[in-house]
């Protein structure tokens, strides 16, 4: 079955798990409830008669942990991770790509605990009435649409982690309720978050706490890959240094100050800010449930 791209288990250690996620505590609740809650006590759902499986699509700025906390969901449940991409689905069965579909769904409900990884959701859910000249694109979406809406007790296992930047391109039949169980937007980093990572990774930062404080204030609404990011460039801008000025590379001379991580922050533009300015810019009628959320966290970000 060449579609289907595994990354695996628990047994590689390759999965992170929720305690690998900074902030998020609501999320997280949120997940282990319905998420993993009917797989560790099914008799809880039982006893509710309320259907294990879940679907959940997360909307939200680059870098801000979709992916990350769906893989981290496969990570708690010990569970294998297929991966549905655009280019799977598309570039290897052009001529019958719904059964490339039907095949990854049916793999995943035989792969018992199984998690379905839909990065680019938009590209899969593609919006009909706006790419009327890509058939197969529409073959695909409905043949998800048909998965999604399979009420056979073989859905009961099913659990589906999409991931979007725009979920107003998606076709609005897979938006309608029922479809996908929730909705999510996945903010930036809050401030104990962001303080969280640079406390656990940023090893040779060197930041008193006025100016860890600092920091915090000027890097609201950075997603944790620019934060990432701004601290490997201040890490290599010294390597650079070192070179330009004709001494060999030593790490061990390397730290990072408060004035060169913010320097290093502020040379690249910050994708999850350029999101959230451009989402609230939009007009259009099917962007204005995202829109509000995203606006609503824009009131008081911190
Ligand atoms: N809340 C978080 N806690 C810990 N690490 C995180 C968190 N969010 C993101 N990361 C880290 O940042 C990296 C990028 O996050 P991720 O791939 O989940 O972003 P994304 O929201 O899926 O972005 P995109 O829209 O570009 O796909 C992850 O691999 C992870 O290392
Ligand atoms: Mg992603």
């Amino acid at each position: 079955m060449h579609i289907v791209k595994e990354y695996t288990t628990f047994k590689d250690k390759e999965l992170p798990t929720f305690e690998d996620i900074y902030g998020m505590k609501d999320l997280k609740a949120l997940i282990k409830a319905s998420v993993l809650l009917p797989f560790q006590k099914p008799e809880i759902y039982e006893d509710l008669k309320i259907e294990p499986g879940c679907k959940i699509l997360f909307f939200g700025a680059p870098g801000c942990g979709k992916t990350f906390t769906s893989l981290a969901t496969a990570g708690e449940m010990k569970a294998r991770v297929v991966q549905f991409t655009p280019s799977d689905t598309w570039g290897s069965s052009r001529t019958e790509p719904e059964k490339a579909v039907s095949n990854l769904f049916s793999y995943a409900r035989q792969t018992f605990p199984s998690v379905i990884l839909m990065d680019e959701a938009e590209s899969l859910l593609i919006n009909r009435d706006k790419y009327k000249d890509a058939p197969w694109a529409q073959r695909v979406l409905l043949e998800v649409l048909n998965q999604l809406d399979d009420s056979t007790s073989e859905n009961e296992t099913l659990i589906l982690m999409a991931s979007t930047n725009a979920p107003w391109l998606i076709d609005p039949a897979a938006l309608r309720h029922g479809r996908f169980d929730r909705i999510i937007f996945i903010p930036p980093p809050d401030r104990s978050a962001r303080e969280q990572l640079i406390k656990a990774q940023f090893e040779r930062a060197e930041f008193g706490d006025s100016e860890l404080e600092r920091i915090l204030d000027e890097t609201v609404s950075l997603s944790v890959a620019d934060l990432v990011g701004g601290y490997k460039r201040a890490l290599t801008n010294q390597l650079q240094a070192q070179i330009a000025n004709g001494e060999e590379p030593d790490s061990a001379k390397v730290a990072v100050s408060a004035d060169s991580y913010m320097e290093a922050i502020k040379t690249y533009p910050s994708s999850a800010s350029d999101w959230l300015k451009n989402t609230t810019q939009r007009i259009d009628e099917v962007a204005e449930e995202f829109v509000s959320k995203v606006s609503e966290y824009l009131k008081n970000p911190t």
